[in-house]
Protein backbone atom coordinates (compact mmCIF):
# COMPACT_ATOMS: atom_id res chain seq x y z
CA UNK A 1 0.00 0.00 0.00
CA UNK A 2 2.64 3.05 1.21
CA UNK A 3 4.38 1.09 -1.94
CA UNK A 4 1.04 2.47 -4.33
CA UNK A 5 1.41 5.74 -3.25
CA UNK A 6 4.69 6.44 -3.49
CA UNK A 7 4.53 5.33 -6.96
CA UNK A 8 1.13 8.13 -7.22
CA UNK A 9 3.03 10.83 -5.43
CA UNK A 10 5.94 10.45 -7.99
CA UNK A 11 3.74 9.73 -11.40
CA UNK A 12 1.52 13.27 -9.84
CA UNK A 13 4.57 14.92 -9.34
CA UNK A 14 6.25 14.48 -12.63
CA UNK A 15 3.34 15.18 -14.73
CA UNK A 16 3.16 18.48 -13.25
CA UNK A 17 1.03 18.07 -9.91
CA UNK A 18 1.21 19.85 -6.61
CA UNK A 19 0.79 16.86 -4.03
CA UNK A 20 0.72 17.53 -0.14
CA UNK A 21 3.39 15.72 1.40
CA UNK A 22 3.80 14.71 5.05
CA UNK A 23 7.05 15.79 7.24
CA UNK A 24 7.97 15.50 10.71
CA UNK A 25 7.05 19.22 11.08
CA UNK A 26 4.11 20.09 9.44
CA UNK A 27 2.50 18.57 5.97
CA UNK A 28 3.78 20.73 3.06
CA UNK A 29 2.52 21.20 -0.77
CA UNK A 30 5.28 19.98 -3.02
CA UNK A 31 5.67 20.73 -6.94
CA UNK A 32 9.19 19.29 -8.69
CA UNK A 33 11.60 21.68 -8.61
CA UNK A 34 12.31 22.58 -12.51
CA UNK A 35 8.98 22.61 -13.60
CA UNK A 36 7.99 26.28 -13.27
CA UNK A 37 4.13 25.74 -13.71
CA UNK A 38 3.77 23.64 -11.10
CA UNK A 39 5.66 25.58 -8.68
CA UNK A 40 3.28 28.58 -9.57
CA UNK A 41 0.48 26.20 -8.86
CA UNK A 42 1.35 26.08 -5.31
CA UNK A 43 1.34 29.93 -5.37
CA UNK A 44 -1.97 29.72 -6.43
CA UNK A 45 -3.65 27.37 -4.70
CA UNK A 46 -1.66 29.06 -1.57
CA UNK A 47 -2.83 32.34 -2.46
CA UNK A 48 0.96 33.24 -1.58
CA UNK A 49 2.50 36.49 -2.71
CA UNK A 50 4.97 36.01 -5.93
CA UNK A 51 8.14 36.89 -4.56
CA UNK A 52 8.16 34.65 -1.22
CA UNK A 53 10.58 31.85 -1.39
CA UNK A 54 10.03 28.37 -1.13
CA UNK A 55 11.75 26.28 0.67
CA UNK A 56 13.29 23.37 -1.88
CA UNK A 57 13.22 19.34 -0.05
CA UNK A 58 16.05 17.37 -0.77
CA UNK A 59 16.35 13.44 -0.41
CA UNK A 60 19.95 13.06 0.94
CA UNK A 61 22.85 14.81 1.83
CA UNK A 62 24.35 14.19 -1.48
CA UNK A 63 22.20 15.87 -3.36
CA UNK A 64 23.12 19.45 -2.04
CA UNK A 65 25.60 20.53 -3.89
CA UNK A 66 23.06 20.51 -6.83
CA UNK A 67 21.35 23.34 -5.37
CA UNK A 68 23.87 24.82 -3.05
CA UNK A 69 26.59 27.45 -4.31
CA UNK A 70 29.43 28.14 -2.73
CA UNK A 71 31.35 26.52 0.75
CA UNK A 72 28.83 23.97 1.93
CA UNK A 73 31.46 23.45 5.14
CA UNK A 74 28.81 25.03 7.62
CA UNK A 75 26.37 23.10 5.51
CA UNK A 76 27.54 20.10 5.71
CA UNK A 77 28.21 19.92 9.30
CA UNK A 78 24.36 20.64 9.80
CA UNK A 79 23.73 18.00 7.73
CA UNK A 80 25.80 15.55 9.44
CA UNK A 81 24.14 16.47 12.76
CA UNK A 82 20.75 17.28 11.99
CA UNK A 83 19.55 15.89 8.81
CA UNK A 84 16.98 14.72 7.99
CA UNK A 85 15.20 17.12 10.57
CA UNK A 86 13.37 19.79 11.45
CA UNK A 87 15.64 22.15 9.88
CA UNK A 88 16.23 24.60 7.03
CA UNK A 89 19.14 26.22 5.65
CA UNK A 90 19.55 29.45 3.75
CA UNK A 91 22.74 29.16 1.37
CA UNK A 92 23.85 30.35 -1.84
CA UNK A 93 22.28 28.63 -5.01
CA UNK A 94 23.31 27.16 -8.01
CA UNK A 95 21.62 27.75 -11.31
CA UNK A 96 19.73 24.40 -10.52
CA UNK A 97 17.54 26.35 -8.40
CA UNK A 98 15.09 28.11 -10.55
CA UNK A 99 13.77 32.13 -10.04
CA UNK A 100 9.93 31.10 -9.54
CA UNK A 101 10.95 28.64 -6.46
CA UNK A 102 13.34 31.66 -4.77
CA UNK A 103 11.20 34.85 -5.98
CA UNK A 104 14.23 35.85 -7.55
CA UNK A 105 16.68 35.93 -4.71
CA UNK A 106 20.09 34.84 -5.02
CA UNK A 107 19.73 32.40 -2.41
CA UNK A 108 17.77 29.39 -1.54
CA UNK A 109 16.52 27.27 1.64
CA UNK A 110 17.31 23.91 1.86
CA UNK A 111 16.08 21.00 3.88
CA UNK A 112 16.09 17.18 3.84
CA UNK A 113 12.62 15.81 6.11
CA UNK A 114 12.26 13.37 8.53
CA UNK A 115 9.60 11.36 7.35
CA UNK A 116 9.85 7.82 5.67
CA UNK A 117 7.34 8.25 2.80
CA UNK A 118 8.42 11.45 1.58
CA UNK A 119 11.96 10.18 1.78
CA UNK A 120 10.81 7.68 -0.73
CA UNK A 121 9.26 9.93 -2.84
CA UNK A 122 11.79 11.80 -3.11
CA UNK A 123 14.69 9.39 -4.01
CA UNK A 124 12.13 7.70 -6.63
CA UNK A 125 11.75 11.43 -8.13
CA UNK A 126 15.08 12.17 -8.27
CA UNK A 127 14.96 15.96 -8.09
CA UNK A 128 13.87 18.02 -5.13
CA UNK A 129 10.65 19.68 -4.91
CA UNK A 130 9.42 22.96 -4.01
CA UNK A 131 7.43 22.85 -0.55
CA UNK A 132 5.89 25.44 1.37
CA UNK A 133 3.46 24.57 4.12
CA UNK A 134 0.03 23.08 3.10
CA UNK A 135 -2.00 25.60 4.19
CA UNK A 136 -3.99 28.80 2.81
CA UNK A 137 -1.29 31.83 3.25
CA UNK A 138 -1.28 33.27 6.31
CA UNK A 139 -3.07 30.85 8.30
CA UNK A 140 -2.17 27.69 10.34
CA UNK A 141 0.19 24.82 9.54
CA UNK A 142 -1.45 21.65 8.74
CA UNK A 143 -0.04 18.54 11.00
CA UNK A 144 -2.07 16.11 9.74
CA UNK A 145 -4.00 15.00 6.14
CA UNK A 146 -7.29 16.23 6.74
CA UNK A 147 -5.74 19.69 7.70
CA UNK A 148 -5.05 20.27 4.68
CA UNK A 149 -7.92 18.76 3.11
CA UNK A 150 -10.09 20.90 4.87
CA UNK A 151 -7.87 23.87 4.24
CA UNK A 152 -7.26 23.02 0.22
CA UNK A 153 -10.05 20.53 -0.60
CA UNK A 154 -9.70 19.76 -4.33
CA UNK A 155 -6.99 22.00 -5.03
CA UNK A 156 -4.42 19.14 -4.55
CA UNK A 157 -4.27 16.19 -6.96
CA UNK A 158 -3.06 14.10 -3.97
CA UNK A 159 -2.55 14.39 -0.46
CA UNK A 160 -0.43 11.87 0.95
CA UNK A 161 -1.77 10.53 4.57
CA UNK A 162 1.50 10.29 6.80
CA UNK A 163 0.29 10.77 9.95
CA UNK A 164 0.35 13.49 12.52
CA UNK A 165 3.09 15.21 11.92
CA UNK A 166 5.67 14.35 14.70
CA UNK A 167 7.12 18.03 15.37
CA UNK A 168 4.21 20.38 15.01
CA UNK A 169 5.82 23.41 14.13
CA UNK A 170 7.60 24.61 11.16
CA UNK A 171 11.34 23.68 11.20
CA UNK A 172 13.93 26.21 12.62
CA UNK A 173 15.38 28.40 9.68
CA UNK A 174 18.70 29.22 9.49
CA UNK A 175 20.73 31.87 7.32
CA UNK A 176 24.53 30.78 6.58
CA UNK A 177 24.56 33.50 3.71
CA UNK A 178 26.00 36.51 6.32
CA UNK A 179 28.79 37.07 8.11
CA UNK A 180 27.38 35.00 11.20
CA UNK A 181 25.17 32.45 11.31
CA UNK A 182 21.45 33.67 12.11
CA UNK A 183 18.19 32.13 13.36
CA UNK A 184 15.05 33.68 10.80
CA UNK A 185 12.53 31.55 12.22
CA UNK A 186 12.77 29.61 15.90
CA UNK A 187 11.75 25.26 15.82
CA UNK A 188 12.81 22.31 17.40
CA UNK A 189 16.36 23.35 16.71
CA UNK A 190 17.46 25.75 19.07
CA UNK A 191 20.34 28.51 18.65
CA UNK A 192 22.54 26.07 21.21
CA UNK A 193 22.49 23.06 19.32
CA UNK A 194 23.08 25.04 16.03
CA UNK A 195 25.80 26.72 17.59
CA UNK A 196 27.22 23.80 18.76
CA UNK A 197 27.21 21.73 15.47
CA UNK A 198 28.74 24.96 13.33
CA UNK A 199 31.53 25.53 15.83
CA UNK A 200 30.51 29.30 15.93
CA UNK A 201 27.64 31.32 18.02
CA UNK A 202 23.89 31.76 16.37
CA UNK A 203 22.53 34.67 16.39
CA UNK A 204 18.53 35.00 16.20
CA UNK A 205 17.62 37.58 14.16
CA UNK A 206 14.46 39.76 15.40
CA UNK A 207 12.48 39.15 12.57
CA UNK A 208 13.16 42.68 10.74
CA UNK A 209 13.06 41.39 7.13
CA UNK A 210 9.99 40.29 5.12
CA UNK A 211 11.61 37.50 3.16
CA UNK A 212 10.16 34.94 5.04
CA UNK A 213 6.34 35.15 5.36
CA UNK A 214 6.90 33.30 8.21
CA UNK A 215 8.93 35.81 9.80
CA UNK A 216 5.33 38.45 8.73
CA UNK A 217 4.60 39.90 12.60
CA UNK A 218 1.07 38.55 12.07
CA UNK A 219 1.15 34.82 10.51
CA UNK A 220 0.24 31.45 11.42
CA UNK A 221 -3.20 33.00 12.84
CA UNK A 222 -6.49 31.26 13.49
CA UNK A 223 -9.64 33.00 12.45
CA UNK A 224 -10.80 33.26 16.21
CA UNK A 225 -9.45 35.84 18.13
CA UNK A 226 -6.70 34.53 20.11
CA UNK A 227 -5.79 36.38 23.18
CA UNK A 228 -2.35 35.79 24.92
CA UNK A 229 -3.12 36.12 28.59
CA UNK A 230 -0.07 35.79 31.98
CA UNK A 231 -1.34 32.38 33.72
CA UNK A 232 -2.40 33.94 37.22
CA UNK A 233 -4.76 36.55 34.94
CA UNK A 234 -6.63 33.73 33.36
CA UNK A 235 -9.88 33.08 35.13
CA UNK A 236 -10.23 36.69 35.85
CA UNK A 237 -10.09 37.63 32.54
CA UNK A 238 -12.08 34.49 31.32
CA UNK A 239 -14.79 35.62 34.13
CA UNK A 240 -14.90 39.09 32.37
CA UNK A 241 -15.47 38.31 29.09
CA UNK A 242 -18.00 35.73 30.01
CA UNK A 243 -20.35 38.22 31.71
CA UNK A 244 -19.48 40.86 28.43
CA UNK A 245 -21.70 37.35 26.60
CA UNK A 246 -18.48 36.81 24.97
CA UNK A 247 -18.08 32.65 24.34
CA UNK A 248 -14.79 32.08 25.66
CA UNK A 249 -12.42 29.02 25.04
CA UNK A 250 -8.50 28.67 26.54
CA UNK A 251 -5.93 26.98 24.97
CA UNK A 252 -4.29 24.95 27.56
CA UNK A 253 -0.87 23.32 26.29
CA UNK A 254 0.84 20.64 28.27
CA UNK A 255 4.31 22.37 30.04
CA UNK A 256 6.64 19.79 27.91
CA UNK A 257 8.05 21.84 25.26
CA UNK A 258 7.76 18.78 22.70
CA UNK A 259 4.51 17.92 23.51
CA UNK A 260 3.08 21.40 23.64
CA UNK A 261 4.36 21.52 19.88
CA UNK A 262 3.34 18.58 18.78
CA UNK A 263 -0.12 20.02 19.66
CA UNK A 264 -0.40 23.28 19.18
CA UNK A 265 -1.81 23.67 15.54
CA UNK A 266 -4.63 21.15 15.87
CA UNK A 267 -5.37 22.71 19.15
CA UNK A 268 -5.88 26.39 17.72
CA UNK A 269 -7.83 24.73 14.55
CA UNK A 270 -9.89 22.85 17.01
CA UNK A 271 -10.78 25.94 19.20
CA UNK A 272 -11.45 27.59 15.72
CA UNK A 273 -13.93 25.07 14.22
CA UNK A 274 -15.89 25.51 18.15
CA UNK A 275 -16.99 29.08 17.38
CA UNK A 276 -15.69 30.85 20.10
CA UNK A 277 -15.57 34.41 20.47
CA UNK A 278 -12.19 34.76 22.07
CA UNK A 279 -10.02 32.15 22.54
CA UNK A 280 -7.23 33.03 25.64
CA UNK A 281 -4.30 31.36 26.07
CA UNK A 282 -1.06 31.36 28.30
CA UNK A 283 2.27 31.38 26.65
CA UNK A 284 4.52 28.87 28.02
CA UNK A 285 7.88 30.22 29.91
CA UNK A 286 10.52 32.02 28.04
CA UNK A 287 13.28 29.67 27.05
CA UNK A 288 15.33 27.51 24.00
CA UNK A 289 12.62 24.80 23.89
CA UNK A 290 9.54 26.92 24.19
CA UNK A 291 10.89 29.43 21.40
CA UNK A 292 8.98 28.08 18.32
CA UNK A 293 5.52 27.78 20.27
CA UNK A 294 6.05 31.17 21.83
CA UNK A 295 6.44 32.59 18.27
CA UNK A 296 3.94 30.73 16.54
CA UNK A 297 1.49 31.83 19.50
CA UNK A 298 2.59 35.96 19.85
CA UNK A 299 1.90 36.06 15.61
CA UNK A 300 -1.40 34.18 15.91
CA UNK A 301 -2.43 36.82 18.88
CA UNK A 302 -1.25 39.68 17.15
CA UNK A 303 -3.49 39.26 13.79
CA UNK A 304 -6.03 38.83 15.91
CA UNK A 305 -5.79 41.34 18.09
CA UNK A 306 -8.89 42.94 19.52
O1 LIG B 1 8.92 22.83 8.35
C1 LIG B 1 8.91 23.51 7.33
O2 LIG B 1 9.82 24.30 7.06
C2 LIG B 1 7.74 23.33 6.38
C3 LIG B 1 7.79 21.93 5.79
C4 LIG B 1 6.73 21.69 4.77
O3 LIG B 1 9.07 21.69 5.26
N1 LIG B 1 7.75 24.32 5.35
C5 LIG B 1 7.45 25.61 5.58
O4 LIG B 1 7.45 26.36 4.40
O5 LIG B 1 7.20 26.07 6.65
P1 LIG B 1 6.89 27.84 4.30
O6 LIG B 1 6.99 28.23 2.86
O7 LIG B 1 5.53 27.90 4.90
O8 LIG B 1 7.92 28.67 5.06
C6 LIG B 1 9.22 28.72 4.54
C7 LIG B 1 9.91 29.93 4.98
C8 LIG B 1 9.19 31.14 4.47
O9 LIG B 1 9.06 32.04 5.54
C9 LIG B 1 10.09 31.61 3.36
O10 LIG B 1 9.99 32.96 3.07
C10 LIG B 1 11.44 31.24 3.91
O11 LIG B 1 11.22 29.98 4.43
N2 LIG B 1 12.45 31.18 2.86
C11 LIG B 1 12.50 30.35 1.82
N3 LIG B 1 13.54 30.63 1.03
C12 LIG B 1 14.18 31.68 1.60
C13 LIG B 1 15.33 32.45 1.26
N4 LIG B 1 16.05 32.19 0.18
N5 LIG B 1 15.67 33.47 2.08
C14 LIG B 1 14.95 33.74 3.20
N6 LIG B 1 13.86 33.04 3.57
C15 LIG B 1 13.47 32.03 2.78
MG1 LIG C 1 3.95 28.42 5.97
Amino acid sequence: MPDAIIDEAVRLLRAGGVVALPTETVYGLAAAIDDRAAVQRIYAVKGRPAGHPLIVHVAAAGDLPRYAAGSHDALERLARRFWPGPLTAIVARTPAVPDVVTGGQPTVALRIPDHPLTLAILERLGCAVAAPSANRFGRVSPTTAQHVRDDLGGDVDLVVDGGPARIGVESTIVDLTGDVPAILRAGAIGPTALGDALGVPVVTSAGGSVRAPGMLAAHYAPRTALVLVEPDALPAEAERRQLRGERVGVLTLPSDAALAARGLYASLRGLDAAGYDVVLAVLPPPGEANAAVRDRLQRAARETAT
